[in-house]
């Protein structure tokens, strides 16, 4: 592994609390007030899950994004730190607040409320070259949380790009379902596009894989598309394109972060120069592992810990 550089991995993303209500008497209605029996405040933000997870499989990872100047913002690195991942870069808003998402928690289902804040001011003017080159691989994750960066993202990538760094992109969901990524732009200079199925149709606005590869094809390198319980599927950019079987797990807690630790686990490998499938096996097994505790990071509070679930859940030996 090429140690001269700081860090093996910066994480670009959204950062924000969430503050998880549970047991609610009922549903939420102008002019009345209910109780909950339960709350917790927890890190919410997916690109942490992954920077958190990546970390704990023995990179080097800092975290680049924004929070204001409080104590959501404060509460946000220390949890981060706790997780071994740097919080040298991230930078303080004195004019928004720290993102936060209330969970309104209904079973199964869940209505929640988010505000954006200092996650959406994040631009292409607080990204310094200098910084990227700190790192051998740029990650970057939830666009359509980050519209201050959105429509940069081309000139980021290639910022990346020109200083040496490898590069990969998980778009996440659009929750205005507007999908408006420009593409052409942005996968030139993205090594690994790794969205889920879904979005991956919406973004291509295609109906199955075989269209959307097509109209990726002339602009994008590596794509990984993440698929559920049904794995995932690698398209090399040679055309060559391999579906990986999941790891089965029969008694899944949840699949909160899923698709993030399926990202870590495929990062991981590929900043150690693994052929690409076997980045996708590991990620697959990541996700895997992922799915057998609550929450995106509850299975990766150690080495030996997602070592020992990797062979008791699912008869794999790795080596971390
Ligand atoms: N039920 C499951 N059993 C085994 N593996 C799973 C299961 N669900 C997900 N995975 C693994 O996790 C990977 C990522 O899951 P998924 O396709 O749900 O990503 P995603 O939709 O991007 O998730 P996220 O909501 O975390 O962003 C899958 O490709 C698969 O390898
Ligand atoms: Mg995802």
């Amino acid at each position: 592994m090429d140690t001269r550089r700081k860090f093996d991995v910066i994480a670009v993303g959204e950062l924000n609390v969430d503050l998880i209500l549970n047991g609610i008497h009922g549903f939420p209605e102008i002019g009345k007030e209910i109780l909950a029996n339960e709350m917790t405040l927890t890190l919410g933000s997916s690109t942490a899950i992954f920077a958190a997870n990546t970390a704990a499989l023995g990179a080097k990872v800092a975290f680049l994004g924004k929070t204001g100047n409080d104590l959501f913002g404060q509460f946000v690195k220390e949890a981060l730190h706790e997780k071994k991942v740097d919080t040298s870069l991230l930078i303080t808003s004195e004019v928004s607040k720290t993102g936060a998402t209330v969970v309104m928690n209904y079973n199964e289902d869940r209505a929640n409320v988010t505000h954006m804040g200092a996650m959406a001011t994040l631009s292409i003017a607080d990204i310094k070259p200098e910084v990227l080159a700190q790192a051998r691989h740029i990650h970057f994750s939830s666009c359509f949380l980050q519209p201050g960066i959105k429509d940069s993202l081309g000139e980021f990538f290639a910022m990346a790009k020109e200083n040496g760094c490898t590069t990969s992109l998980d778009s996440q969901w659009d929750p205005e379902e507007r999908w408006d990524l420009d593409l052409p732009k942005i996968l030139p200079y993205v090594d690994i596009f790794m969205p889920n199925l879904q979005e991956l149709l919406l973004l291509t606005n295609t109906s199955t894989i075989q269209q959307a590869l097509e109209v990726l094809r002339p602009m994008a390198n590596t794509i990984i598309i993440k698929d559920g319980s049904r794995g995932a599927v690698l398209a090399q950019s040679d055309g060559v394109i391999k579906r990986k079987k999941a790891f089965l797990n029969i008694n899944v807690k949840d699949a909160i972060g899923a698709g993030d630790s399926f990202n870590a686990g495929f990062i991981s490998r590929f900043i150690q120069a693994e052929p690409l499938e076997k980045c996708v096996e590991f990620g697959n097994l990541m996700g895997a592992v992922n799915t057998t505790s609550a929450g995106g990071t509850g299975a990766f509070r150690s080495k030996d810990h997602i070592i020992q679930i990797a062979s008791d859940h699912f008869g794999v030996k790795i080596r971390i």
